[in-house]
């Protein structure tokens, strides 16, 4: 084998304003580069809780089943309906873009009876919509929804399904994939019984681990399961054994992956919530009002977009892989195409986490401006950058 073929990794430099994953901050880096060591160390047993305690407060939760599930995101969802859905269960799933689709996947995987309440791609489903499904469903065990749909960009909301929900002792589930530490997720407050998100993307963390949080309500229901879990490496009864203070041995917890966890949530931390939510809206406002200006269309349903996840439509005879490629060879800035139905329709433009800067937004606007009038789409130049500065400075 010719060995010198193999180079030494160089990663080209990038702004990453796609779908995620974002830029992470280079003390999470430095803290993933630390000497590894075994995962039932005592010094690694502090590193865990001290993880748990940050996630806690991150997902605004007192639950004592909250801790990173090995793997994506994906592995986040895959954990929280295995566990709680059992063969002719029955779901409610609200869908209204490819990560709701996902979760109907998942929860038929399981052998559930899914009941899909369905809004077009970039609405938000709508409370009565699920109140007319719990009313018409009886003894439905699960609603599951997405919080911040990364193929639209819609921002649902969700206290008053939250509320509904158990009205009716159904438990709620909620994908966090994409608003965890970048828009409020008050797992507590708002009634949301399982939890789930990622690391890379507001939390600006490398892809691979999945933060889950899991109430009391739903531990029961784990607990009164007739039939084992399907999945033996997702078994949340099996894997909190390990995150709790019997340490037992469940599989090999990715070490240097929960090192830059611990630290991604002290960067959140130390900036605060509170203030992280503002700097994510104020940039998402002025990311909307510089597309505006420059004639671009917004995707999500007005009153419900996103400001961590812009769906931007593709105006008629641009095309769309040429935009993004000319952005990411002539800038350096990633942003995503459409999934789905939106393929080709829609570009979708992160702000998330260290990645939601004024800098970034500049940038992204000037070189929208540069690019898109070779595809003969009028614009004025200098109005995107303008609008959004104008938010930006009040
Ligand atoms: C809302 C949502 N849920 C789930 C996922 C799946 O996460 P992953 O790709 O990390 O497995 C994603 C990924 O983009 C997402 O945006």
């Amino acid at each position: 084998m010719d060995i010198d073929a193999y180079r030494d990794l160089d990663p080209p430099a990038r702004v990453l304003l796609g779908p995620g994953p974002s830029n992470v901050h280079p003390r999470v880096l430095r803290a993933m580069s630390m000497p590894s060591i075994g995962h039932l160390d005592p010094g690694f047993l502090k590193v865990m809780d001290e993880s748990m305690d940050l996630l806690r407060a991150l997902f605004k939760s007192a639950n004592t089943m909250t801790f990173p599930v090995s793997g994506t995101g994906s592995a986040g969802m895959e954990a929280a309906i295995v566990n709680f859905v059992e063969p002719g269960d029955r779901v409610i799933v609200g869908c209204n873009g490819l990560f709701g689709e996902r979760m109907i996947d998942v929860a038929q995987r399981c052998g559930a009876e899914v009941v899909p309440v369905s809004a077009e791609w970039g609405r938000v489903i709508e409370p009565e919509a699920v109140q007319t499904a719990l009313r018409s469903q009886a003894r439905t065990k699960l609603v599951c929804l997405v919080h911040a749909e990364t193929s639209t960009g819609a921002w649902q909301p969700l206290e008053e399904i939250g509320r509904l929900t158990r009205e009716h002792e159904a438990l709620f589930l909620v994908d966090a994939v994409t608003s965890l530490a970048g828009c409020d997720v008050q797992v507590d407050n708002w009634g949301i019984d399982i939890c789930y998100s990622g690391t890379q993307k507001c939390l600006s963390c490398p892809p691979g681990l999945a933060p889950i949080t899991v109430g009391e309500r739903a531990m029961r229901a784990l607990e009164a399961r007739k039939t084992k879990v399907q999945s033996w490496y997702l078994d949340l009864s099996l894997v909190r054994q390990y995150w709790s203070a019997g340490r037992f041995y469940h599989h090999t917890a990715p070490v240097n992956m929960i090192y830059a966890f611990r630290e991604a949530l002290r960067l959140i931390h130390e900036e605060g919530l509170e203030k992280r939510f503002a700097r994510h809206q104020l940039h998402g406002d002025a990311l909307h009002a510089g597309l505006e200006a420059l004639g671009l269309a917004l995707h999500a349903q007005d009153g419900h977009r996103l400001p961590v996840l812009t769906a931007v439509r593709i105006p008629e005879g641009v095309e769309d892989l040429k935009v993004r490629q000319a952005l990411l060879n002539e800038f350096g800035i990633e942003i995503g195409g459409g999934l789905g139905p939106l393929r080709g329709k829609v570009w979708r433009i992160g702000l998330m986490g260290h990645s939601s800067t004024r800098a970034n937004l500049v940038q992204l606007l000037t070189a929208l401006e540069a690019v898109l009038p070779r595809f003969g789409f009028k614009l004025e130049r200098g109005a995107g950058t303008a609008a959004a500065l104008a938010v930006l400075d009040g």
